[in-house]
């Protein structure tokens, strides 16, 4: 944060993107423009473009693109801070750059999935895994691909990390140290590490192999890491399912590598969760039909239902498997062929929804009638006129009243949706993150500007309207309304049309100011969580956060945030 926009013009005027590029792939000049095979997807003649004149690249097959920053960035897979950098050494100038207050966290992830991948592979114990993975069928690239690892028995972890000069403290930060006697969270599990949207280490998942404890545990939740929100796998799946235009929501990671490994890339798991309204949005800008496949039991039933409430405006529908059957089992013991002749008898996610309302409906009771009515109504509130009147008429016939009635109580005012994890951000920090996403879609080069900027957003919805005005840019070079605002999918509607309504010139200071906003926010929830961290660290620990925490408020302080 806080890297002004003049130190990041300064960086990139002062480098050439060709050089950088050409540094670590080969390029062909071609007319105006120079050509190479890209190297965020499997390429086989040259899609990827750079321009020097624009001093952008682009790949035509799987929509890539940026500036030079963007391409070290994603090339080196380093945050944006680091990228930044990289590149002012390159070109001799010097920078001063404020990281993300976050960014040591991934850092220490990294390296804890690195040692856990190691204890995996080349350890006595981690053979014993290995064994157990491939006799559930896990072939050895699909385990390498996904990064699983093993906590071993012998709490050696920070002893590990040490060598990679991470602290007992940056393990504490994460959550992977914890309690007064410095134990590990995870012992004996196999370790699947769990990483966001743009392939950040953000936590773990650790799956007991023998014994009576929970089956999973997780690291706990931070500032980078939210249950509700994750998906695990979508950093990999998404351009599959842009691909195949089809997504796949799955109960767990178990399913997700059996699915890969089977073929269908297109698959994320949620974290032991139901499938929330932010997993909606963060979904939203795809535009990929999303199928919810679950075991076809009571609880994946149960899971379906809240599911597919929840997908609200997403192109949703639902898959069941046999009872007691989830995706990992059915496709160990069925062809690819029987797994799609499944898929084609899904049901949308509406009449999903009005199925399981009306099966236990008992139309003798004015309670169990009224219970029906309501959640159909509740469903339908957000959905598409069209959709509206389609059940309507079902639920008309089967309550046999009149529509109008109906209508007339779909157009009572509801009760506000809850969002708790909108509700308890202050308003004035959702307000920055709009005027940020005004401004990105006024000029292609703001955009990038900016989402480097941007690590983490606050609102699903927001990281996802983000989305889709980078993809807007990736075709355009300036802005049209005619062009961009038809591409907003219904679901980002609403908030689109808040945020876009307003003019949208901002002087650089203004946004610099943003920027300030948005650190503030982002320096008060990591004391929020440091605060926590300290209540069941060890003395020792105690006091580095402490400390940790004062400088943090003096930081608040400098910023003239006030504390
Ligand atoms: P296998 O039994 O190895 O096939 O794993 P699975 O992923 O199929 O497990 P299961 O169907 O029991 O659970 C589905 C998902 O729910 C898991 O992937 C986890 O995300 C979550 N889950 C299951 N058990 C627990 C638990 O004890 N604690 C937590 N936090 N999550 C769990
Ligand atoms: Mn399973």
């Amino acid at each position: 944060m806080a890297n002004s926009n003049t130190t990041i013009d300064q960086v990139l005027q002062a480098v050439d993107i060709v050089d950088v590029i050409g540094d670590v792939l080969e390029l062909q000049k071609k007319g105006k423009n120079f050509v190479g095979l890209c190297p965020f997807h499997a390429d086989s003649n040259p899609s990827m473009t750079v321009s020097p004149e624009k001093q952008i690249f682009k790949c035509f097959s799987c929509g890539a693109g940026g500036n030079a920053l963007k391409f070290v960035q994603d090339f080196e897979q380093i945050p944006f801070a680091s990228a930044l950098r990289k590149l002012a050494q390159r070109a001799g100038i010097e920078v001063q750059i404020q990281a993300n207050p976050h960014a040591d966290s991934f850092k220490t992830n990294s390296i804890v999935s690195q040692y856990y991948q190691f204890v995996l592979h080349n350890t006595k114990e981690g053979e014993a895994v290995v064994a157990y993975l491939n006799n559930r069928g896990l072939r050895e690239d699909t385990i390498k691909q996904f990064g699983l690892g093993y906590a071993p028995s012998q709490q050696r972890l920070l002893q590990a990390v040490q060598k990679q000069q991470a602290t007992a403290l940056d393990l504490v930060k994460v959550g992977l140290l914890h309690d007064e006697s410095n134990n590990e969270l995870f012992r004996q599990r196999l370790m699947i590490p769990i990483d966001d949207s743009d392939g950040r280490i953000v936590g773990f998942s650790g799956r007991v192999l023998q014994g009576q404890e929970a089956k999973y545990i997780n690291s706990p939740d931070s500032p980078i890491f939210h249950k509700s929100r994750v998906l695990y796998n979508l950093s990999r799946a998404k351009l599959a399912a842009k691909q195949a235009k089809r997504l796949f929501v799955v109960e767990g990671y178990m399913d997700v590598f059996r699915m890969v490994q089977s073929g269908v890339a297109e698959c994320v798991a949620v974290m032991g969760t139901a499938f929330t309204k932010e997993h909606a949005a963060l979904l939203a800008h795809y535009q990929v039909a999303v199928y919810f496949l679950f075991d076809g039991d009571t609880a994946g039933k149960t899971a379906a239902l809240k599911s597919a409430y929840n997908a609200n405006k997403l192109d949703a529908y639902v898959t069941l498997l046999p009872a007691g059957v989830d995706p990992d089992d059915y496709l160990s013991t069925h062809s690819i062929e029987a797994f799609e002749a499944i898929v084609a008898q899904s049901s949308s996610a509406a009449e999903f929804v009005y199925q399981q309302l009306l099966e236990p409906t008992n139309f003798d009771s004015s309670a169990s009638i009224d219970a029906f009515k309501r959640g159909v109504i509740g469903y339908l509130r957000d959905q598409s006129p069209a959709l509206q009147e389609r059940y309507f008429h079902k639920l008309a016939a089967n309550l046999n009243v009149s529509v109008e009635s109906l209508l007339r109580e779909i157009k009572a005012p509801s009760r506000r949706r809850n969002e708790p994890v909108v509700s308890i951000t202050p308003v004035k920090y959702i307000k920055a993150e709009r005027l940020l996403l005004n401004v990105m879609r006024t000029s292609k080069e703001q955009a990038y500007v900016i989402d480097q900027q941007m690590d983490n957003w606050i609102r699903a919805e927001h990281e996802s309207l983000k989305e889709l005005i980078l993809q807007y840019y990736q075709t355009y070079s300036t802005y049209q309304a005619e062009r961009f605002l038809p591409t907003v999918p219904e679901a980002l509607q609403e908030e689109a049309l808040l945020i876009f309504q307003e003019p949208s010139y901002l002087s650089k200071s203004q946004i610099a100011d943003l920027f300030d906003t948005i650190e503030e926010y982002q320096l008060k929830s990591r004391l929020k969580y440091l605060q926590e961290l300290r209540k069941t660290a060890s003395a020792t620990e105690k006091m580095a956060l402490a400390n940790e925490e004062f400088q943090i408020q003096q930081q608040l302080k400098r910023g003239g945030h006030d504390e």
